[in-house]
């Protein structure tokens, strides 16, 4: 069976990843959440406390990053991994989602991460989720998704996923970082989050999350069938 390459875009906590996730495992795909690169180099950023306006600074330490995904069978969990250390915890902390979208908005990083997303989409077969997917990294994907939702719908998902994670955050902030993080998104010179005319719109502020995975892997499966 051939296969494709799925790119879901949107902003951010519309439960891209997550749906993503599932998607991949029901097909059999692998899944790539590229935020999460974006969020590693951020953490080896403000670890390394490298100055982001130093474009010297900030392409040496893109050389000195090394960014994998591991599945880990038993928890059934996906790891981020830089420089062979798991950061995936850490990378979800507030500490990060206050700097990552500055961090996205250089070039040097960006040209660095889509290099490595377009390789690791060469055989097909890949669900990825971030921002410019469907316009930069895989302008060529056979299924595009675009995905908004309410920003209070997306605050209170995310304080949820927070709190079970042990982090409590007023809503007001989560809020409050969404919408900064979406204005920088979409605003930035470098690959600004766009809808591209390809994309099929998914608004999910009322859809259950088995809705969400069963919209896109119908439309996945229509597109599979097409290719015979
Ligand atoms: O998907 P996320 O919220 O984990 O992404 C974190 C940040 O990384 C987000 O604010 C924007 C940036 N990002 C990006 O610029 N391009 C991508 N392909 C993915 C994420």
């Amino acid at each position: 069976m051939q296969r494709i390459n799925i790119a879901i875009d949107g902003y951010s906590g519309c439960g891209k990843s997550s749906t993503a996730k599932v998607v991949a495992a029901r097909l059999g795909y692998t899944f790539i959440d590229s935020g999460a690169m974006y969020r590693a180099v951020t953490h080896y950023f403000q670890t390394h406390n490298i100055r982001l306006d130093d474009v010297g600074e900030v392409e040496k330490a893109l050389g000195d990053i090394e960014i994998d995904f591991v599945f880990k069978s038993q928890s059934k969990q996906y790891e981020t991994l830089l420089n062979k250390q798991n950061v995936e915890q850490v990378i979800r902390s507030m500490k990060i989602s206050e700097d990552v979208s500055q961090v996205a908005a250089i070039k040097e990083v960006r040209a660095a991460m889509v290099r490595k997303q377009q390789k690791m989409g060469e055989e097909k077969g890949v669900v990825m989720d971030g921002r410019d997917i469907g316009s930069v990294v895989f302008p060529n994907a056979e299924l595009k998704i675009f995905m908004k939702a309410d920003s209070k719908v997306r605050a209170k998902r995310r304080q949820e996923e927070l709190k079970a994670k042990g982090e409590e955050v007023p809503l007001v902030d989560i809020v409050r970082n969404f919408e900064d993080r979406d204005l920088r998104d979409t605003t930035r010179k470098e690959s600004p989050l766009v809808q591209v005319a390809d994309a099929v719109v998914m608004d999910t502020s009322n859809m259950a999350f088995e809705e969400q995975v069963q919209k896109v892997l119908n439309l996945a499966i229509g597109k599979i069938n097409q290719k015979h």
